[in-house]
C-alpha cells in the first residue's frame, strides 16, 4: 500500500528536517511545498515583475517550467532550467515569499503541481517506486491532501522556532541574532497565517510539539503513527 504522509507547521518547527528523514527511513519521496512558492517568487523576481501586481504575477506562475525534486537527499530545484536550489534560500526572497503565496490563483496552479506529484508516487513507476511520499508544507494537512493516512501538525515554542532559525541564518544563537531572527521569522508566520491556517490542527491532525524534542524523538513519533494505518 502506498502511504501518504502531510506534515504542516510553522517556520522553524523542524518539519524539514523530521520529514526528510521520515522519507529516507521509509524510502518515500519526499516533498518540500514552501520550495514551490519560494521557486514561485524567484521566478516572478527573475522576470521583473512586481509581486504587488496580482495579475501579473499569476501570468507569470502559470508559465513558469519548474522540477521539483521529490528525493530527500537530492534537492535541487531547477526553474527554466536554472538551479535555484541555493537563490530561493536568501533572506531578499524570504521577505517577498509571502506575498506571492497569498494570490490565491498562485496557490491553485501550485496545489495543482503539489497532488499530482503525490498522486504519482502511489504509482509503481515512480521514484519511491509506489511506496509513497511525506509532504509538508502550510496546508497540507487541511488543503492540498487532507485524506493522508498520516497527518501532523508540528509546532514549536516561539523560542525554540527564533533559535533554530537564528542557527541556521546566523551560525549562532545570541540575543542579537534572535531578535533580528525575531522580525524576519514572526512577520512573515504572522503573514502566512492570514492565508493558511497551520497554528492550530485540523480534525484528525495529531500536533506534536517539538519545543523539547530531538529530531530522532519526533521521527519515531511520526512512524509510531504510520505503523497505526499500515
Ligand atoms: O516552509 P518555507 O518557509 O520554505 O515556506 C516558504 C513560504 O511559502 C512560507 O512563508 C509560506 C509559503 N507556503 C505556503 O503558503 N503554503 C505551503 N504549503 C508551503 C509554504
Amino acid at each position: 500500500m502506498a502511504i501518504t504522509i502531510a506534515v504542516d507547521g510553522p517556520s522553524g518547527s523542524g518539519k524539514s528536517t523530521v520529514s526528510k528523514e521520515v522519507a529516507r527511513r521509509n524510502g518515500l519521496a519526499y516533498l518540500d511545498t514552501g520550495a514551490m512558492y519560494r521557486a514561485a517568487t524567484w521566478w516572478v523576481l527573475d522576470q521583473g515583475v512586481d509581486p504587488d501586481d496580482e495579475e501579473a504575477v499569476i501570468a507569470a506562475v502559470k508559465a513558469m517550467e519548474l522540477t521539483v525534486p521529490v528525493d530527500p537527499d537530492d534537492q535541487v530545484i531547477l526553474c527554466a532550467g536554472r538551479d535555484i536550489t541555493d537563490a530561493i534560500r536568501t533572506p531578499e526572497l524570504s521577505r517577498v515569499v509571502s506575498a506571492v503565496s497569498s494570490y490565491f490563483p498562485v496557490r491553485d496552479i501550485l496545489i495543482r503541481m503539489q497532488r499530482d506529484i503525490i498522486t504519482a508516487e502511489t504509482k509503481p513507476d515512480s521514484y519511491s517506486s509506489g511506496r509513497g511520499i511525506v509532504a509538508e508544507g502550510r496546508d497540507i494537512t487541511t488543503v492540498v491532501h487532507p485524506n493522508a493516512h498520516v497527518r501532523v501538525l508540528l509546532t514549536a515554542s516561539e523560542e525554540a522556532r527564533l533559535e533554530r532559525r537564528a542557527k541556521e541564518f546566523a551560525g549562532t544563537v545570541d540575543a542579537k541574532t534572535i531578535e533580528q531572527t525575531r522580525g524576519i521569522v514572526s512577520e512573515r508566520d504572522r503573514q502566512d497565517s492570514a492565508v493558511t491556517a497551520f497554528l492550530t490542527a485540523a480534525d484528525g491532525v495529531v500536533t506534536i510539539d517539538s519545543s523539547s524534542m530531538s529530531i530522532a524523538d519526533v521521527v519515531d513519533t511520526i512512524e509510531n503513527l504510520v505503523r497505526r494505518v499500515t
